[in-house]
């Protein structure tokens, strides 16, 4: 457990000894402990080399690499990651004997999935091995890199990092960042960084084995050679508290951590503040907003350029300011009730052969349908955590973010070990993106039965939400309970989970899945016993974009697909605790369980947008419906 959980903890349970005190103490050491040793939070703002580019790969099918095929250590003729050059072995030594050779393998531009459509790779899944070479700048104190790092925004799902042939780490989770000082591995000259990627689950993976999107193995974000001074700024965040004040929490890391001057500046407000680093090496501040305070919102978003400053370091971020709260059945912004218009969406770039490659350009081509094709104010990054650059891009454009992790359908929420998986997840999840006034609130999962071993799991990650960012919401999407009563489909919320959750989110596919009509959908009536507000979390019909029968309207036509956000819209509007809706999904997304051969052929259709971009019918349909719900709210 950190230092500081240890304080903190020390300190409330002696002062405050209340059950509660204790039991937010217990999850925030808890979700201390799940922490990563190194954040290095904000590192897109650090100098750095980029390793993306070319590296070479080889399939490892049966793991033999790691000893895996019979149980054995590795024969060092197959470790993959040994620091040799087979072909020189091989010259020396012609009686040498191996089955890989990483200088002479195919070529691959990192990041980027290996499950490309039309590809020999397309349904790969599995462990596979990817190496470069590199040079490194020179350490020492000049120019303010004494460290290095080794830092990977994404690897799905399991990676084994070896530098030099040295094993460095590995990581377990597909969707956030992770981190490891190499400083004393590097050398001079070529450096060999070699990757094992397994992309294998199972269902004490989070996600497990079973999803409804593309699998997307390998090196999915960018990885970076991250340079730093001995002591430097691990992690920095800063919130806009209901009380009108402003906290920041500055941790530097280093020989010289410890009651160290930190300085806080946000030159447009004329505040330039200073406080010290304690013995745990964290600085902490607390001031008055000031007055010229120019809060964050969706319809104006207000990011400030912050700059922290501490020895040999500094690292500027833009930050915005915003408070998001629930009373009653509102959802307030800045004490203000909003309505959320959104719509939920896979991390896949536009075009015929994705391969979750998510570029500044394939992100904002993406979050534009939502912001200014639909008018929308929401956006549900579903079902797992998006690219960095995606949230960033949220709060520049004014996008409020729905983030999750993907605790989805069947994991084993019996299983220690998936949970310990989920817990580090959010905690990577929450810690990377805390900083973004778009992220309003932390989802922890989506569509999970209703067990009591699935509730202990989901409860127990609502808590290590609220001890890590009490400043936003959290939720997870559910499914509602449903009957026919005298022709009318009653719904309800009576997943016991709700009484954990700030928004009660609810998926609902009346009038696509089962035997419901599209005329049960607008009759459909919902009640909730919580006093919370809820939120449609998703609702969607397939669609393959120029399919069109506008007499019989058959499932997977334009015109079925329109009328079912008529009709669905229709019901929202008689939904008085209603908040929001993200439908499902604003594009046809890869999913290897979907194969009509007419309408689908490994495409999920329910997306309003056509993979290429071609608008369906029902895109018109939710973006009229969201102009009329912005001008109902307009002053
Ligand atoms: C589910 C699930 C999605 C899935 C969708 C569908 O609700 O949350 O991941 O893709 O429905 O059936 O298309």
């Amino acid at each position: 457990m950190s230092t500081l959980a240890r304080l903190m903890c020390g300190r409330a349970v002696r002062r405050a000894a209340l059950l509660a005190g204790a039991l937010l103490c217990t999850a925030a050491q808890a979700a201390n402990e799940l922490a990563p040793p190194l954040l290095l939070t904000n590192a897109i703002h650090r100098s750095g080399d980029d390793l993306s580019g070319d590296w070479t790969y080889s399939k490892d099918r049966y793991r033999v690499s790691l000893g895996e095929m019979n149980n054995t250590p590795p024969d060092p003729r197959n470790q993959r990651y040994r620091d040799i050059n087979v072909q020189a072995e091989e010259k020396a030594n012609p009686a040498t004997f191996f089955e890989y050779d990483m200088q002479r393998a195919p070529r691959a531009s990192l990041p980027g999935s290996w499950n490309i459509p039309n590809t020999e790779l397309r349904y790969y899944d599995g462990l596979m091995w990817y190496q470069r070479t590199f040079v490194a700048r020179e350490l020492g104190s000049k120019q303010g890199a004494a460290r290095a790092f080794l830092r990977f925004e994404a690897v799905n799902y399991k990676a084994s990092v070896y530098l030099n042939g040295k094993f460095v780490g590995s990581h377990e989770g597909g969707f956030t960042p992770f981190t490891f000082e190499v400083t004393a591995l590097l050398r001079k000259g070529e450096n060999q960084v070699t990757l094992g990627v397994d992309s294998t689950r199972s269902d004490e993976s989070v996600p497990p084995t079973f999803t409804d999107w593309e699998l997307y193995g390998g090196v999915t974000r960018p990885v970076r050679l991250i340079y730093t001074p001995k002591t430097y700024i691990d992690d920095q965040v800063l919130q806009l508290l209901e009380d009108g004040s402003i906290s920041a929490t500055v941790t530097l890391n280093g020989p010289v951590a410890a009651e160290q001057p930190v300085t806080l500046s946000i030159a447009e407000l004329g505040l330039k503040l200073q406080a010290a680093t304690n013995a745990a090496g964290q600085a902490q501040f607390k001031f008055k907003a000031p007055a010229g305070l120019h809060r964050w919102s969706p319809e104006s978003p207000k990011l400030y350029d912050v700059k922290v400053q501490a020895g040999d370091d500094s690292l500027a971020d833009r930050i915005g300011f915003r408070t998001i709260q629930v009373v009653g059945e509102n959802i307030l912004l800045n004490g203000k009730p909003i309505f959320l218009r959104g719509i939920s969406m896979h991390e896949e770039e536009f075009g015929p052969t994705p391969a979750r490659i998510i570029t500044p350009q394939a992100a904002r081509a993406l979050l534009s349908e939502i912001k200014h094709g639909l008018n929308g104010n929401y956006v549900r990054l579903s079902h797992y955590p998006h690219s960095e650059l995606t949230v960033r891009l949220a709060d520049e454009m004014g996008l409020l973010v729905w983030s999750e992790i993907p605790v989805y359908w069947s994991v084993d929420f019996k299983s220690a070990k998936a949970l310990t998986t989920a817990r580090k997840m959010l905690a990577e999840n929450i810690l990377r993106d805390r900083n973004r006034a778009s992220v309003f609130v932390w989802s922890v999962g989506n569509e999970t039965p209703g067990t009591p071993e699935r509730l202990h799991f989901q409860s127990t990650l609502a808590d290590d939400v609220r001890a890590l960012d009490p400043t936003r919401l959290v939720s997870a999407a559910l499914w509602a309970h449903k009957e026919k009563v005298n022709g009318r489909i009653e719904a309800r919320i009576t997943d016991p989970l709700a009484d954990k959750l700030d928004i009660l989110a609810i998926n609902t596919y009346t009038g696509w899945y089962g035997d419901d009509t599209l005329d049960d959908i607008t009759t459909m009536r919902w009640t909730n016993r919580h006093g919370k507000p809820m939120v449609l979390s998703e609702f969607g019909a397939d669609a393959k974009a120029n399919y069109h029968d506008p007499v019989n309207k058959p499932k997977f036509s334009e015109e079925f697909q329109a009328q079912f956000y008529v009709n669905t819209l229709k019901m929202a509007d008689n939904i008085s605790f209603l908040r929001g809706v993200s439908p499902w999904i604003l594009k046809d997304f890869q999913s290897p369980r979907r194969e009509h051969p007419v309408y689908q052929n490994g495409w999920n259709r329910k997306g309003v947008v056509s993979e290429t971009g071609q608008r369906k019918l029902a895109f018109d349909v939710l973006a009229d419906y969201f102009k009329r719900k912005a001008e109902a709210v307009k002053p």
